[in-house]
């Protein structure tokens, strides 16, 4: 049943949309937000982008969501009590679904709150999952993650377990996902979890391949950023003019994607002018992949403790469960 939506103001969003645009814009290398990439035509994009035979992302953790349900059932209930399974970012809801599944079909006693920035991901799950598991509880929350958390965990004082999916971490540098963590340590009580995904490093060929797949629906994904920006920031950005390009440090582990300004180009924002070089690039997305110890550094130095890492049959992507020290 869907209780309530929590919606930011339109206009809020706009202005805070341009801001952020017109930073990243004038900041040196160039970047965007990779949060707005998810308007309604973003999100239909990533839905095809979660099909690709090249995007092996989805493919690992539904893998590990569909047959491996109850280990990760056994590490977020406790005793049967009543908690509040919160999803930060939650899309479609394509590889939770399982999870929730599993947990009402063994009477588990909790609320399901997805908290996502795209309405049209959120109205979509929430009447899917309301057509397939009408005795599930959702409340929705629409806007940025972290200013819903606060919001979501206020005003009950059930355990909270948080899920952290699609390797949506990796879209942070290592340092950011590290104050990231502490931050959502710090809104969590001692024996609340975090359950992340996190894609692991593999063979480099297969990392780039799926961000650079044959049918170009990552540089459609990419450029619609662009044409959002067009549409809702009044811009003039000519698409056939950049172009994308994702590069793999197989050292680091940093996948990155750019936009890059196939001539010496002036865009206007609005009222505000942007000046390109030739060659100049947009940074748009890092996907980060991690090794195990990486992991486990990361939760140590932010305050959790790992109660479980599981693993797809290939080994190539992790669900690790960690939970707040006290
Ligand atoms: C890559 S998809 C992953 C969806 C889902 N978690 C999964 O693993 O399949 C990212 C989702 O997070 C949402 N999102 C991205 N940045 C966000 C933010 N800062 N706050 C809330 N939602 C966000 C997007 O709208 C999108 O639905």
């Amino acid at each position: 049943m869907l209780h309530t939506i929590a919606t930011a103001t339109e206009k809020d969003s706009v202005i805070k949309f341009k801001k952020d645009v017109l930073d990243g814009l004038q900041s040196s290398p160039k970047e965007l937000q990779p949060k707005y990439f998810y308007d309604d035509l973003g999100t239909e994009l990533f839905r095809e982008i979660m099909k690709l035979p090249e995007y092996y992302l989805t493919d690992c953790e539904l893998d590990i969501f569909r047959h491996k349900t109850q280990e990760l059932s056994k590490l977020i209930t406790q005793d049967n009590d009543r908690f509040d399974l919160i999803e930060l970012g939650a899309g479609d809801g394509f590889k939770s679904r399982h999870l929730l599944d599993y947990l009402v079909h063994n009477n588990s006693n909790f609320t399901y709150i997805p908290i996502d920035i795209s309405k049209s991901a959120l109205t979509y799950l929430t009447e899917s999952l309301n057509a397939q598991l009408p005795r599930l509880n959702i409340q929705g929350f629409q806007g940025d993650y972290m200013e819903m958390l606060p919001k979501a965990c206020k005003g009950t004082n059930r355990r909270k377990v948080v899920l952290f999916l699609g390797a949506n971490i990796g879209n942070m540098e290592v340092s950011q996902a590290g104050e990231f963590c502490r931050k959502v340590q710090s809104i969590l009580y001692p024996k609340d979890r975090l359950l992340i995904g996190f894609d692991l490093k593999k063979d480099p060929k297969k990392v780039l391949a799926a961000y650079n797949d044959q049918s170009g629906i990552t540089s459609k994904f990419n450029l619609n950023l662009l044409e959002r920006i067009n549409r809702e920031l009044g811009a003039n950005f000519l698409m056939d003019q950049f172009e994308h390009y994702p590069v793999y440090d197989p050292i680091t582990g940093a996948c990155r994607s750019y936009l890059v300004s196939l001539k010496q180009q002036q865009v206007y924002i609005g009222e505000s002018q942007v000046n390109f070089q030739k060659n100049e690039v947009i940074q748009m997305e890092i996907s980060q992949k991690y090794d195990l110890n990486g992991i486990r550094d990361l939760a140590a130095t932010t305050g959790f403790k790992t109660l479980g890492m599981i693993m797809d049959s290939n080994e190539w992507f992790v669900d690790a469960i960690w939970e707040k020290m006290g």
